[in-house]
This record gives structure tokens, sequence and C-alpha cells, in this order.
């Protein structure tokens, strides 16, 4: 993340309120995407849909930046995006996100392409 934001990004949240509340959810483009700070504390927005069945994973149990899906189980690290159980499967998708001025902005679409299905 650095410098202000670029073309195709919207404003999310303040960094104010991401830091109330832990992990802003939104929509884009009609999927749910997560913004949470990582460890190290920079911002990071992540797809929220889950990599098995699609569900929406801001239902499910967070601690820190680990989730997991209600539905059955699958768990996630939201700062890398990397699926820890079960391993192997496919990683969230990341936005593009930039701060300026106090506030979070974020790419519309994921910074890479949709893996193949089927
Ligand atoms: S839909 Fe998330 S674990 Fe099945």
């Amino acid at each position: 993340m650095a410098g202000g934001p670029e073309p195709g990004m919207i404003r999310a949240c303040t960094l104010e309120r991401l830091d109330a509340v832990g992990l802003v959810r939104l929509r884009l483009m009609g999927r749910p995407v997560g913004i949470l700070r990582t460890s190290a504390g920079a911002p990071v927005a992540r797809e929220l849909s889950c990599k098995h069945q699609g569900a929406d994973l801001s239902t499910g149990d967070r601690v820190g930046c680990i989730i997991t899906c209600s539905r059955h189980g699958w768990r996630y690290d939201l700062a890398t995006g990397e699926c820890l159980l079960p391993t192997g499967a496919p990683p969230l998708r990341e936005h593009a996100v930039a701060v300026q001025d106090g506030a979070v902005w974020i790419s519309l679409l994921p910074c890479d392409a949709e893996e193949p299905t089927g």
C-alpha cells in the first residue's frame, strides 16, 4: 500500500471506524468484502466469499485475522488470503488499498483475476 487512491477505487471507511469495529464489511459488485488491519497494522481488503460453496465469511467467527466459515468450517487468514483448513484450497482474493487523510480506499475489483472453476 503506497500513495493515495487510484482510479477505480472507492472510499470505504475511515481509519477511525476500522479501528473501532476491527472488520469493516461491505459489498462490492454484489460480493462481500472485508477490510481489517494485519498484525503489522496495515489495512488489507479481502473478498469474503468462502471458496468452498460461497458462503458469506462475514458471518463466521473471527479471531484477529483468522476467520472460520460458519457453514462448514473452512478457515482463512485474512491477512494473506491463505486457506488454512483445508490446506491447498484457493486463497481469498485481495483488493488494493490506499490510505489518504484518514480514509481507507479500496479497488472495486480484486487485484487478481477470478480463478477458473469446474
Ligand atoms: S461454504 Fe464455507 S466451508 Fe463450506
